[in-house]
């Protein structure tokens, strides 16, 4: 099949390089014409494992193309994804449409032209529940062949490729049968391989996502709140996760207690779901996700003062070791990091502060220019007087304390993440503490 993705940001890089994969034509339409011209010569705009290959496999066996012109877009094909951004508006939280609009907009007029039969416009960024109506409407205006059919996206950033290859579900609200059947066709090879398909109406699809967002930051923000009780009572948030975990209704999954989640989805989707809910005159049926968020901004805030007690209760003139600045390992985004978050207060608070991380250095830089940045970890740790494990890279795991015992003024640790080993850094003469955890 013959398909566009507009928006070549995280979503519609993944997604164009995947369809490409599966056997279809794609074309990957964006305004910016740096990051098309990197795209066609194979390089994606971003780290993500996996991508950069099959990005270049698509590109060179002729699957995949890049504009920046939607008129191209609406003549190459019939089924247009709209992989646009949707920020979170400074004064409300709610999302801001702008973008998505812009594309429909600008396919609309040249969609007659295409000379297929029916057009079909999928989205796939997360709106709020009625966009998909609204948008429809604003289509039918100048187009009144084409369709508007919604398919959250669900991927993780750092598993983006095996996300969007063997997704846990496929879901698509469309109010026209032709519509579901055409992305149930699209999406053939991966229903083959036993993805389950759920079909529904366009406001079920687009709740689904900001439900399972609001899910998600729920259950974290859960056990960071069962921390703080630890914190209060000598229990043990660690084991207790894993307990609770056991329980199959539960699950262990999103339990990891810590410095809490960032990124660009999770805190931006909890509150446009909160906007959404206050503007349908039901905040209240939502008022306890004001408190996940509340929950989750505070953990950063206990991370610096968990370091800042180790530093004999001042930051001034002392020397604070990073590790970490991505969201999350396995990528390099930083945006509303908290690694990040953490390492900017403690600076504030008059710290020196270096930062490491092995992906994340250059976009951490650019938006945080007035923190320092090490290459690699000793340099960061050079005569600290506290680590912070804020991002938990897999090789922090293998770190060896008694060799960074040699390089720091003074062994202290905060394990903000709970994957270091306290035994090990223990037994190297450190004073390692977290959240939530007995001393
Ligand atoms: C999230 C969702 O997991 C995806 O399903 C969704 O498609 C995506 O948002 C989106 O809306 O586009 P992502 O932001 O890539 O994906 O990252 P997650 O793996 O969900 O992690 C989010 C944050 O939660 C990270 O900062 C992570 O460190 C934190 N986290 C995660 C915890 O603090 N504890 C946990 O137990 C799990």
């Amino acid at each position: 099949m013959r398909l566009t993705v507009i928006g070549t940001g995280y979503v519609g890089a993944v997604h164009a390089a995947c369809m490409a994969d599966i056997g279809h034509e794609v074309l990957g339409v964006d305004i910016d014409a740096e990051r098309i011209a990197a795209l066609t010569s194979g390089r994606p705009p971003f780290y993500e494992p996996g991508l950069s290959e099959m990005l270049m496999k698509a590109v060179d066996t002729g699957r995949l193309s890049f504009t920046t012109s939607l008129t191209e877009a609406a003549w190459f094909g019939d089924t247009h994804f709209v992989c646009v951004g949707t920020p979170q508006r400074p004064a409300s939280g709610a999302a801001d449409l702008r973008h998505v609009e812009a594309a429909v907009d600008g396919l609309a007029p040249y969609l007659h032209d295409s000379g297929y039969e029916r057009v079909l416009v999928v989205g796939k960024s997360t709106v709020p529940v009625g966009t998909a109506d609204r948008l429809t409407r604003r289509l039918h205006a100048v187009a009144p062949y084409a369709d508007i059919a919604w398919n959250p996206e669900f991927l993780r950033e750092g598993c983006a490729v095996q996300d969007t290859l063997r997704p846990e579900r496929i879901v698509v609200g469309a109010r026209s049968e032709q519509a579901v059947a055409r992305l149930r066709e699209l999406y053939a090879p991966l229903l083959d391989a036993g993805t389950p398909f759920i079909g529904t109406d366009p406001a079920t699809a687009e709740l689904v996502k900001l439900a399972s967002n609001s899910f998600l930051a729920t259950k974290i923000s859960f056990i960071n709140a069962m921390a703080e009780i630890c914190d209060a009572t000598g229990a043990d948030v660690l084991t207790l996760a894993e307990a609770m975990g056991r329980d199959s209704r539960i699950g262990p999954r999103f339990l990891a207690p810590g410095l809490g989640f960032g990124g660009s989805c999770l805190p931006k989707d909890i509150r446009a779901f909160t906007a959404l809910a206050e503007e349908l005159g039901l905040g209240e049926s939502v008022a306890f996700i004001r408190q996940v968020d509340e929950i989750n901004t505070r953990q950063r805030l206990r991370t610096v003062h968990l370091a800042q007690r180790l530093v004999g209760g001042s930051f001034a003139d002392r020397s604070v070791a990073v590790l970490g600045a991505a969201f999350k390992p396995h990528s390099d985004d930083v945006r509303d990091s908290p690694a990040l978050a953490v390492a900017d207060e403690i600076r504030l608070r008059g710290a020196r502060v270096r930062v490491h991380d092995p992906e994340a250095v250059d976009n951490a830089r650019a938006a945080h220019p007035a923190l320092q940045f090490a290459l690699d970890v000793a340099k960061a740790c050079e005569q600290a007087d506290v680590v912070l494990h804020l991002t938990e890279w897999p090789q922090y795991r293998e770190l060896d304390p008694a060799a960074l015992a040699t390089v720091v003024r003074t062994p202290a640790i905060v394990d903000a993440r709970n994957t270091l080993d306290p035994v090990a850094w223990h037994s190297a003469g450190w004073t390692l503490r977290a959240l939530g955890r007995p001393r």
